[in-house]
């Protein structure tokens, strides 16, 4: 069964979010710390070694209310059940939704039409185990009998971006080998990643969903010509492994029957990390970091599924950014992970979020009344404070933040790391509090710069009240990471289920494509 069909704006919680509104829209967050003696206490989540402060937020226990009263009236419970229970949710693809079966270790069946999944799971995990273990040993060599030096995954779009990201992510992790990715189909990418490498000692990982997008069959080609330069034909079988739902294409390219791993339609691929589509994951850090990072997105998945509304971090962050994106009309957000280790974080989400639920027509196919999908940004901290933070604390856009910050350092030194997280603090903190004019004018006074303040003044006030999210997490490891992206990924999920659109599909990248192929022909 699909997804019921509820305009979020027809239902009484809508209408008592939009009353509200109007009483909160100039309360200042100050004063709702004054009156709440225990806010943060209050407004904090905890789960595992992550822990979530949502109380500086424009929020309070009424706003809650209703905002998941929405949550109940637009039936995510339902939504829920369906989602982790493999029915036809993405309609307009004709699929079931199941990155979650990719994670599910307690081995539940899960039946999609009418067979169990999970054999097949396991045994493409199992496949990935091997496969990582032999490669990372040296057992498995190149097709000079060279141990494998350095690993190439060929993919774009999700294909590309989370292994990416958690490779880099994970860095810390990571063994010998050397993980490059080749996604544009710019000449001089794939040239430039080329240019370090062996063919013999080289791995090539084609990760193509479709096996049919231009970018990554143009690379894949353009580096089997360069490999076939020292190697011949027979040779691929040594070098090249794919991951892909086509096998005929996958078989056509070249790639022997035992080096394909397969991924299902029932996997999206912005969701597609924790499929074989991570498998330079598991050659980069091992399978059992690879495993560890699956049960942190299991953990996640029970904790969302199991969790009354109220306490349930996904439902939380989602609900809060919808309050935003629909009553405060903030267009953005943005997302400041404090650690270099995260930096493709933000395109990554990027796509999860905004692949999924940049529409503007509804579950009924008509064109929706409301604001839909995010814009989602962001970098590292503390390097953002030196380039766009300006513009987030006094700009003239309402920006919600989500800080991601951890308690320790992956190499232990404790100067950095203290001065890394007291900015990772700060930052909440000014946009919180800001600062006021009075203010401004005592510390001009102190500092001596009496003379100045007349001049000055104005453009040193901050206005505060800005809001934002702060996730902080003990350690960055495979288990903290998983759980982190099945956080993203649930937050995505829920908000295309309130603003009642398919957030499993992207046919809005499809013109592009046909446009492009159109000129190329002529
Ligand atoms: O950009 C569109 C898209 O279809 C994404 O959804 C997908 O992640 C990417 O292209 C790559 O697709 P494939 O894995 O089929 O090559």
């Amino acid at each position: 069964m699909s997804l019921i069909n509820i305009n979020p704006t027809t239902t009484d919680a809508w209408k008592n979010l939009t009353r509200h509104y109007k009483k909160m829209e100039s309360v200042q967050m100050k004063s709702l710390f004054q009156n709440e003696e225990n806010r943060k206490e209050n407004l904090s989540l905890n789960f595992e070694s992550l822990s979530l402060d949502f109380s500086k937020n424009r929020i309070t226990e009424k706003t809650l209310e209703h905002l998941l009263s929405l949550a109940e009236q637009c039936k995510l419970n339902d939504a829920i059940e369906k989602y982790f229970g493999g029915d036809i949710i993405n309609v307009t693809e004709n699929r079931a939704v199941l990155h979650t079966a990719l994670r599910n270790i307690n081995d539940q069946p899960i039946m999609v039409d009418k067979q169990d999944i999970m054999p097949e799971v396991n045994q493409t995990l199992d496949k990935i185990k091997s496969f990582s273990q032999r490669v990372i040993s040296g057992e498995f060599k190149g097709y000079s009998g060279k141990k494998i030096t350095d690993v190439v995954n060929i993919g774009i779009g999700g294909s590309d971006l989370g292994p990416h990201m958690v490779v880099e992510g994970l860095h810390y992790y990571k063994n010998h080998l050397k993980t490059h990715f080749v996604s544009n189909i710019d000449g001089d990418h794939v040239v430039e990643v080329l240019k370090a490498l062996q063919p013999e000692t080289t791995l090539f990982v084609i990760v193509s969903k479709t096996f049919t997008t231009q970018e990554t069959l143009t690379n894949a080609e353009t580096i089997k010509k360069w490999f076939l330069e020292s190697a011949t034909e027979d040779d691929i079988k040594h070098n090249f492994v794919a991951v892909s739902t086509n096998l005929d294409m996958v078989k056509a390219f070249g790639i022997a029957e035992e080096n394909i791993f397969t991924m299902w339609n029932w996997v999206g691929g912005r969701y597609s990390l924790w499929s074989a589509v991570g498998l330079s994951i598991s050659l980069a850090i091992g399978f059992e970091n690879f495993r560890a990072f699956l049960d942190g997105a299991y953990a996640m998945d029970q904790h969302f599924k199991n969790t009354d509304f109220r306490d349930n971090i996904p439902v939380i962050l989602a609900m809060i950014s919808i309050w935003y994106n629909n009553f405060f009309e903030s267009e953005s957000e943005v997302v400041i992970p404090y650690t270099q280790y995260l930096q493709k974080l933000a395109p990554f989400l990027q796509q999860l979020s905004m692949e999924s639920n940049g529409k503007s027509v509804d579950r009924d196919g008509k064109k929706v009344n409301y604001q839909t999908g995010n814009i989602i940004w962001g970098n590292t901290g503390t390097n953002v404070q030196h380039a766009f933070m300006q513009l987030v604390h006094q700009g003239t856009k309402l920006i919600p933040v989500d800080f991601i910050g951890f308690e320790q350092s992956l190499y232990g030194n404790k100067d950095h790391h203290q001065k890394l997280m007291a900015n990772f603090y700060a930052q909440a903190e000014a946009l919180y509090a800001g600062k006021t004019a009075e203010e401004v004018h005592l510390d001009m006074k102190f500092k001596g710069d009496t003379n100045l303040i007349n001049t000055l003044l104005p453009f040193k006030v901050f206005d505060g009240n800005r809001p934002s999210n702060s996730i902080l997490i003990k350690k960055l490891d495979p288990r903290s990471l998983g759980s982190l992206i099945a956080m993203y990924e649930h937050k995505t999920f829920i908000q295309g289920v309130i603003w009642n659109i398919y957030s499993f599909d992207q046919f809005g990248v499809e013109l592009g494509k046909e446009l492009a192929n159109k000129l190329l022909i002529k």
